[in-house]
């Protein structure tokens, strides 16, 4: 078996022969497969058996041959050690039975036990790191993105709960930062032990936040998470998720290794943006799959154009796949994507 390395090559900026390619939510519902499975499963117990887990993170590396394998999981599964009860509501998202809302809910929470309570997740890595022959990325949900499913209870448009805390609780809100940075920290860590090669940091919402906010009340913990994870010798993914353009010049310092970009932004600003320090990993709409074969590939191609202009390009979408998706249709773009950056490469 020979190893794929390309995507880890990439995110240190290192050349590769090819642009490596994986997709945000590559394990799902537009996988006929895998919906057969949740006839029976819900997500949360596909978690909690490892085999199974990591038959569902094996099979679109399989399908679609994509360079990286994500694991399969959910941001809320570690706030289960916490002591927070969730659950996971089809066509919903998350939902908590008891938001948190106040001082005494935030003091409630436990410092996570991740071998104590996730050891579920520990072995579904363990497996993994036997079978893949490419980088198993794991991934966190990151402070802010995590809290404002804690807080309002269930997915939001306006995170008006969420910003009622942080503006009028401060000292309550950088409690909560604090207890779930902790959290992170160690489930992350923990993941590479097991033998994750790679991690990404979601922070899908914090494009909710004006850059001024998001400065004072989310980036020091996102700063210490990467700081007190910069000894582990893996790349580190920033994702500030969708319409975050405008807070990519407040990255500058993170110790990560790739940030991850939504379709508002070319490559070539983001990397501008972030001061030119980092890889960077995107950023087709994921939309942009209903569009004709052509156009589709088109748009991916110059994307691939931009990409390549300096080390460190990852090919991914702007946010995650979406149901409806066609697994043929992804099949294709990423041969093309493979396929024609080769040739670029070469050239
Ligand atoms: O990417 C992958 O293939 C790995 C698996 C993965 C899941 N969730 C499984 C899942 C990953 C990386 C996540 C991360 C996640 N979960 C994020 C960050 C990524 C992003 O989309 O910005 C967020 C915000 C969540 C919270 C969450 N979980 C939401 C909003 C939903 C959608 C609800 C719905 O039904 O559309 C979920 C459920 C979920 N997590 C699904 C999957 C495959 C879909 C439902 C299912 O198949 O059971």
């Amino acid at each position: 078996m020979t190893y794929n390395d390309t995507f880890i090559r990439a995110c240190r900026r290192q050349e590769t022969d090819y642009v490596p390619v994986w997709y945000m939510r590559q394990a799902g519902r537009y996988d006929p497969e895998y919906r057969k499975i949740k006839e029976k499963y819900s997500l949360l117990e596909i978690c909690r058996q490892p085999e199974l887990a990591a038959e569902v993170t094996l099979m679109p590396v399989k399908k679609l041959g994509v360079d990286a394998a994500i694991l399969y999981s959910d941001i809320m599964n570690p706030v289960a050690s916490l002591g927070v009860e969730f659950d996971i509501v089809k066509n919903i998202g998350p939902v908590i039975e008891n938001p948190i809302r106040s001082a005494a809910d935030v003091d409630r929470l436990k410092p996570i036990d991740v071998e104590g309570d996730l050891g579920h997740i520990l072995e579904t890595i363990a497996i993994l790191d036997r079978e893949l022959d490419v980088p198993l990325i794991t991934f966190a949900g990151a402070p802010f993105t995590i809290a404002s499913y804690l807080v309002e209870g269930r997915p939001s448009k306006s995170y008006i709960r969420t910003k009622e805390l942080m503006y009028g609780q401060p000292q309550v809100w950088f409690k909560l930062m604090d207890k779930l940075g902790d959290m992170v920290i160690a489930y992350l860590r923990s993941h590479v032990k097991s033998g994750g090669k790679a991690f990404q940091l979601f922070d899908s919402w914090v494009g909710a936040l004006a850059p001024e906010d998001f400065r004072t009340y989310v980036l020091p913990t996102v700063t210490r998470i990467f700081a007190e994870l910069a000894d582990l010798d893996v790349p580190k993914i920033y994702f500030p998720g969708v319409a975050s353009g405008e807070l990519l010049p407040e990255l500058s310092d993170l110790r990560a290794d790739v940030i991850g970009l939504d379709w508002r932004v070319s490559i070539a600003e983001g990397r501008r943006r972030t001061g030119g320090r980092f890889a960077v990993q995107g950023n087709l709409d994921p939309y942009l799959l209903t569009a004709p074969d052509e156009m589709l590939k088109e748009r991916a191609k110059r994307l691939i154009d931009e990409g390549v202009k300096e080390p460190g390009y990852i090919f991914n979408l702007g946010h995650g796949l979406y149901p409806e998706a066609s697994l043929d249709k992804l099949k294709e773009l990423t041969d093309c994507i493979h396929e024609y950056s080769q040739e670029l490469l070469a050239g």
